[in-house]
């Protein structure tokens, strides 16, 4: 399996974007630093240059492209096990892509592909930064924050490597296992959030994550 690495760069995922066609199935590509580092709806990616762990994996292959509803629940479920694996407590997965410690932000997973070709798994996790900056830092955590020592970033990395390639082959053969870990670490569980219903924006108590993972 290929793994790059790179001092610096734009974007993770924004290299496998742009080079999947020569890339083999689960290609791992991980940064010190990214100068474009991006999350959902296009927000920036926080992370001073060294101090975190920011990596992307491609998939080429076409059954498990298919089952992209499950799989960033599932990556959150890889990184709940990581961080329990590092005595880590109070985790919970916040539907549909970030992991929470104590009530706040440690990771984020942004999911992108192109259409029936490849997608990426893009990972964000807070390592050893201490610091953040005043529009996050009330809402956010690292390991460093919680655990008050440094942790190899190098060995958080090869460990989840293989925690997601794990829970990928299970996902392939529709093993959603998963799905009970999410349940019972689920940040909304009883929250109430505004949800689209028959086009409006409506306040909801959220009860469980369903099977199709809505
Ligand atoms: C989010 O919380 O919205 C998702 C954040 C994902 C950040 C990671 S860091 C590695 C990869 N490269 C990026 O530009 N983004 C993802």
């Amino acid at each position: 399996m290929k793994k790059i690495h790179f001092k610096t760069i734009n974007s993770t995922n924004t290299y496998i974007k742009e080079n999947y066609k020569d890339l083999p199935n689960f290609t791992c590509v991980s940064s010190a630093h990214q100068s474009q580092g991006h999350g959902r709806y296009n927000r920036n990616w926080e992370s001073n240059n060294n101090e975190n762990l920011m990596f992307s994996i491609l998939i080429k292959n076409k059954k498990l492209i298919e089952k992209f509803p499950s799989i960033s629940l599932a990556i959150a479920t890889c990184i709940l096990k990581l961080l329990t694996s590092y005595k880590i407590k109070n985790i919970s997965i916040k539907w549909p892509n970030d992991v929470y410690v104590n009530d706040k932000k440690i990771c984020g997973i942004l999911l992108e592909g192109i259409a029936n070709e490849c997608l990426i798994i893009g990972v964000g996790l807070n390592v050893n930064q201490t610091n953040f900056s005043k529009e996050i830092e009330d809402k956010t955590t690292s390991m460093i924050n919680i655990k008050n020592k440094k942790t190899s970033i190098f060995l958080l990395k090869n460990k989840l490597y293989k925690l997601i390639l794990k829970e990928l082959n299970k996902i392939e053969f529709d093993d959603k296992s998963y799905l009970e870990i999410v349940r019972n670490n689920n940040y909304l569980k009883d929250k109430e959030v505004f949800a689209s219903i028959n086009n409006k924006q409506e306040l909801v108590k959220v009860i469980d994550v369903n099977e199709d993972n809505s």
